[in-house]
């Protein structure tokens, strides 16, 4: 053994996490999705212990509230219990706040191996990515739509799909309203093009320099007046799985950040694409809008499109 890894060793045990926990531990929380890939957190370990902080906030023009920033947060906890629950141990997670930053501690009790599902998501946790090219038209099967919903589930949060036709055309008024709003960002722009569908693709060949939701397909530029219909279209057609939560407090966001990545990986495992958006749900009277035309008692969270890629 060289001298360096004798003071890993030594430090791992001071620790009371092996290397290769060390490893795993880091590793899964690193391939959280975060917004703009930032990684707005910070992991200290300490005994049986892995703490994951949230970093004081940058504030972001298009999220002056952080909310995107604890969404990220929730994710990167999420794969955090899950290498711990893969690691052999139970896991017990402990939310606290300091100066308004949430954080959460994780500890590892006893021995206890992962359940399947939880395996599962450990195993999808470096596969998962962020789709950005378009979606082809084939549906997702039913038994997939299910399991999703099933991961997003717990008793502070869940998933919603939006479902009907109804549904996908009062959604569209709402979003096409915000995407108003956001037309002269270029950041949600450029963060938006995941979002894009051949019909984005032939919008942005025919008329250049698109905004927003036009940058992705679900709008159209020529009369900077977002084209519902066509998002309509779209929101019936694909899945899309509204993630929400009970309260609104900064502990929430990171809840649903949680559930926005056990949804991402149980579609990871079932060969799905997913990509993401936040921003509209940034506005007060987006979330309210979306909740009341859905019908759930859910705050409206994140919006999550699931589905398969389409042939290039
Ligand atoms: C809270 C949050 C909001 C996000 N918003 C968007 C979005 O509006 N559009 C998008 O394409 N990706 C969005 N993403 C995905 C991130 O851009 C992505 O996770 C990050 O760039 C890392 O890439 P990866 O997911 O492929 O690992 C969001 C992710 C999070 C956690």
């Amino acid at each position: 053994m060289t001298v360096a890894q004798q003071v890993e060793d030594v430090r791992a045990r001071e620790l009371g996490w092996s290397p290769v926990e060390i490893e795993e531990l880091c590793e899964s929380v690193g391939h959280a999705p975060s917004v703009h890939n930032s990684r707005p957190w910070t992991l200290t370990l300490h005994h049986r212990t892995a703490v994951l902080r949230e970093n004081p906030a940058p504030v972001m023009d298009h999220d002056p509230q952080g909310r995107d920033q604890r969404i990220s947060c929730g994710a990167a906890l999420m794969n955090l219990v899950l290498a711990v629950r893969d690691l052999g141990w139970t896991a017990q997670v402990e939310f606290g706040a300091t100066s308004g930053l949430v954080s959460a501690a994780v500890t590892a009790g006893e021995p206890s191996g992962p359940s399947p599902r939880e395996a599962g998501w450990a195993e999808a946790i470096p596969k998962r990515h962020s789709h950005r090219a378009p979606f082809s038209r084939r549906p997702v099967p039913e038994l997939f739509r299910e399991k999703i919903l099933d991961a997003a589930a717990d008793p502070r949060g869940g998933g919603r799909w939006v479902g009907s036709s109804a549904e996908a055309a009062e959604v569209a008024r709402i979003l096409s309203r915000s995407a108003n709003a956001f037309h002269a960002d270029a950041g949600y722009t450029r963060e938006l093009t995941g979002w894009a569908t051949p019909e984005g693709r032939r919008l942005q060949h025919e008329s250049g320099d698109l905004r927003g939701l036009a940058a992705v397909g679900l709008t159209a530029r020529t009369t900077h007046l977002p084209d519902e219909h066509v998002l309509a279209r779209l929101l019936r057609e694909e899945s899309v799985l509204l993630i929400g939560t009970r309260g609104d407090r900064p502990v929430d966001h990171v809840r649903a950040g949680q559930a926005v990545e056990r949804a991402w990986l149980e579609a990871t495992s079932a060969g799905l694409s997913v990509s993401m958006m936040t921003q509209p749900l940034h506005m007060r009277e987006v979330r309210t809008g979306l909740a009341e035309r859905l019908g759930t008692s859910l705050i409206p969270q994140a919006l999550m499109r699931f589905g398969y890629p389409a042939e290039s």
